[in-house]
C-alpha cells in the first residue's frame, strides 16, 4: 500500500489509549494504526501508550499486542514494520479514578518524549466505558496533561456513545468544556470513517450533474435503511440500557441525513462543513408526544430464520430481560424544514435480526409529469438514486430504458458504481481515516458538541414517549423479517413504501 497522493505523515505525538486492554483497542485501534504505518502515514517520532488496569511490563505489553495484532489485522503484518511500532509501545497500568495514574502518565510521557522525540504533542484516546469520559479528562486537566503550547497539542478522541440523552450530552460537553477547548476535542463516530459515507460529498460537491436535482421541486422523498442481521449478541448488558434508537440512529443515521441534506459548505474546512451540517438538525423540529405516536415506529424481534437457520428472538438472548421493552427496531419520519426540503420527508429505519445486512441511502425523485408510454398510474417505476454503504460499496441510478422488441415495454436498468472495481478498500478498519485525521488536527468528520446536542434535542422526545408507554405488542416483528407491520402502514398512510435492496 503506498502512501496515497498528498498525504504526508502525521506531526511527530504520543498517542495515549485509555482502555488499551479493551475490544475496541485490539479490534480496530490497532490495527488501524498498523494500516497508517503501511500507508506511511505514521510519523517516525511516534510513541504509543496503552493504560490498562493490570499492572504488566512495557515488554508485556509488546508481546502481547504483538499477539493480537497477528490475529486482528486487516492485512498480513510484516514483522519489520510491526516491529517499529511495537519498540514505540509502552504501558501504564492504574485505575482511570485514581490521581496517581495520571502523575505517572505524566512522568511517562516525559520520558517517551524524550526517547522518541515527539516533541511533547499527545493524542489521547478514550477507549473506555462511556461513563469514564468526563472524569478522565477532568484528571487529565487536574494533572496538568490538557495544557497545549505553540510547538506543542494536546487533543482528546471521544468514543461513543456521546451520553444517552439531551441531558447526559450536555452535561457532559460542560464537563468537557471545564477543561478543553473545543478545538482539542474529537468526537469520533466510526461511520464516517467509511469511505462511501466521505463520498457522499464528493458525489455531491465535486459533480455538477446532480446539484440542480437535489432538492423539494425533484425529490419525492428519501430512505436511509440500516439492516443488520445479526441479534444482539453478547452485548445484552449494554443494549438492554441503549436500544437502536440511542445505539444506530441518533449517531450514524442522523449523520448520513445530514450528508444527504446539508447545502454546500463554502470550503472544506471543518467548521465550514460541521456549520452545514448542524443547521439540518436544527431545521428539523421537535416531535410533540402525539406526533411521536404517529412519526416513529418501534419494534422488537421474536424468534425466526435467519440465513435458514433459526434464530431466538431477542428476550431470549443472554443478558436480556424476559420482558424486556428495548427497542431493536426502529423507523421515523422526519421533516427538514428549510427552503431546499420542506415537504419532503425523510424516512429512516434500523434494525437488528431483518432480513439482509444493507446499509443504505434512497433518494426517489418524482416521476415524469406525463405518462407517454400507455403506462397507468403507480405502474411507473420513479427514478431512485441508491447510495450503498455496506456491504457493497457503491452507487447505482435506476432508470426506465425500452426493452429490445416490438413492444413498447419498459424495463428499469441500473447505472452502477461499484467502490470494489475503483481501489483498494477491504484493508480497512474504518478507523483509519479518523485516526490520522486526529492527529494532523482535521476535525471536519467529528461531531462538535453543538452536532450531537441538537441530535439529541430530536432524539429525546422520542425516547420519553417510548419509556412512558409500554409497547403492548413486543415482540412484534420475526427475526429474518423486514420489520413490524406497523412501519408499513406508517409508509403506506401516505401511498409509499420502504424500498426493499435487489
Ligand atoms: N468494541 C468496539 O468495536 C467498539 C465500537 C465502537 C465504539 N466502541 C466504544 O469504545 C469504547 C470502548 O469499547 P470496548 O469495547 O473496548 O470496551 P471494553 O472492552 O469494555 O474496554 C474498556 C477497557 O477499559 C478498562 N477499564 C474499565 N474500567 C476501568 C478503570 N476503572 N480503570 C482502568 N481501566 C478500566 C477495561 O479494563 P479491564 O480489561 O482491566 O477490565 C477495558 O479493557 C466504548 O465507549 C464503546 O462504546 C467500541
Amino acid at each position: 500500500m503506498s502512501q496515497p497522493a498528498g498525504l504526508r505523515p502525521s506531526p511527530p505525538c504520543a498517542i495515549v489509549i485509555f482502555g488499551a486492554a479493551g475490544d475496541l483497542t485490539k479490534r480496530k485501534l490497532l490495527p488501524a494504526i498498523y494500516n497508517l504505518k503501511v500507508a506511511g502515514l505514521l510519523p517516525r517520532q511516534l510513541a504509543i501508550v496503552g493504560v490498562t488496569r493490570k499492572e504488566k511490563s512495557h515488554e508485556q505489553f509488546r508481546e502481547e499486542q504483538s499477539k493480537d495484532i497477528r490475529e486482528f489485522a486487516t492485512r498480513s503484518v510484516d514483522d519489520g514494520l510491526w516491529k517499529e511500532i511495537g519498540d514505540a509501545l509502552y504501558c501504564q497500568a492504574g485505575e482511570f479514578t485514581d490521581p496517581a495514574t495520571y502523575s505517572k502518565l505524566g512522568a511517562l510521557l516525559k520520558d517517551v518524549a524524550r526517547v522518541h522525540a515527539t516533541g511533547g504533542s499527545v493524542l489521547f484516546y478514550l477507549a473506555t466505558p462511556p461513563d469514564f469520559f468526563g472524569g478522565i479528562v477532568k484528571r487529565l486537566g487536574e494533572a496538568g496533561l490538557t495544557g497545549q503550547s505553540d510547538d506543542a497539542w494536546r487533543r482528546v478522541v471521544i468514543e461513543k456513545p456521546f451520553g444517552r440523552d439531551f441531558d447526559s450530552a450536555r452535561a457532559l460537553n460542560a464537563e468537557l468544556r471545564a477543561v478543553l477547548d473545543e478545538s482539542q476535542i474529537y468526537r469520533i463516530d466510526h461511520y464516517l470513517g467509511k469511505e462511501t459515507v466521505q463520498n457522499i460529498m464528493v458525489f455531491r460537491f465535486a459533480n455538477g450533474l446532480f446539484e440542480p436535482v437535489w432538492n423539494r421541486r425533484y425529490v419525492d422523498h428519501v430512505q436511509i435503511m440500516v439492516a443488520e442481521t445479526v441479534g444482539v449478541e453478547d452485548r445484552g448488558n449494554y443494549y438492554e440500557k441503549a436500544g437502536v434508537l440511542r445505539d444506530m440512529v441518533q449517531n450514524h443515521m442522523f449523520q448520513l441525513l445530514n450528508l444527504v441534506a446539508m447545502e454546500p459548505p463554502t470550503s472544506f474546512q471543518a467548521d465550514a462543513v460541521r456549520d452545514e451540517k448542524v443547521k439540518v438538525l436544527k431545521a428539523i423540529r421537535s416531535m410533540k408526544p402525539e406526533e411521536v405516536l404517529k412519526q416513529a415506529v418501534r419494534g422488537q424481534y421474536g424468534p425466526g430464520v435467519i440465513g435458514g437457520q433459526p434464530v431466538a428472538g431477542y428476550r431470549s438472548e443472554p443478558k436480556v430481560a424476559p420482558d424486556s421493552n428495548t427497542e431493536t427496531y426502529a423507523a421515523l419520519a422526519l421533516q427538514v424544514e428549510n427552503w431546499r426540503w420542506a415537504g419532503v420527508p425523510f424516512y429512516l429505519r434500523s434494525g437488528k435480526r431483518l432480513g439482509r445486512r444493507d446499509t443504505e441511502i434512497m433518494i426517489q425523485f418524482r416521476r415524469p409529469p406525463l405518462l407517454l408510454f400507455g403506462q397507468r398510474e403507480g405502474q411507473i417505476d420513479p427514478n431512485r438514486l441508491v447510495l450503498h454503504i455496506q456491504p457493497d460499496e457503491g452507487i447505482e441510478i435506476q432508470m426506465k430504458a425500452k426493452h429490445p422488441g416490438p413492444t413498447m415495454e419498459l424495463n428499469t436498468v441500473k447505472l452502477q458504481f461499484s467502490y470494489k472495481e475503483f481501489g483498494e478498500t477491504s484493508a480497512a478498519t474504518g478507523y483509519e481515516r479518523l485516526l490520522y485525521d486526529s492527529m494532523v488536527g482535521d476535525s471536519t468528520l467529528f461531531h462538535r458538541a453543538d452536532m450531537v446536542e441538537e441530535a439529541w434535542r430530536i432524539a429525546t422526545p422520542i425516547l420519553d414517549v417510548w419509556a412512558s408507554v409500554t409497547p403492548r405488542d413486543f415482540p412484534n416483528y420475526a427475526a429474518g423479517s423486514w420489520g413490524p407491520a406497523a412501519a408499513d402502514a406508517l409508509m403506506g398512510q401516505v401511498g409509499r413504501h420502504w424500498w426493499l435492496p435487489t
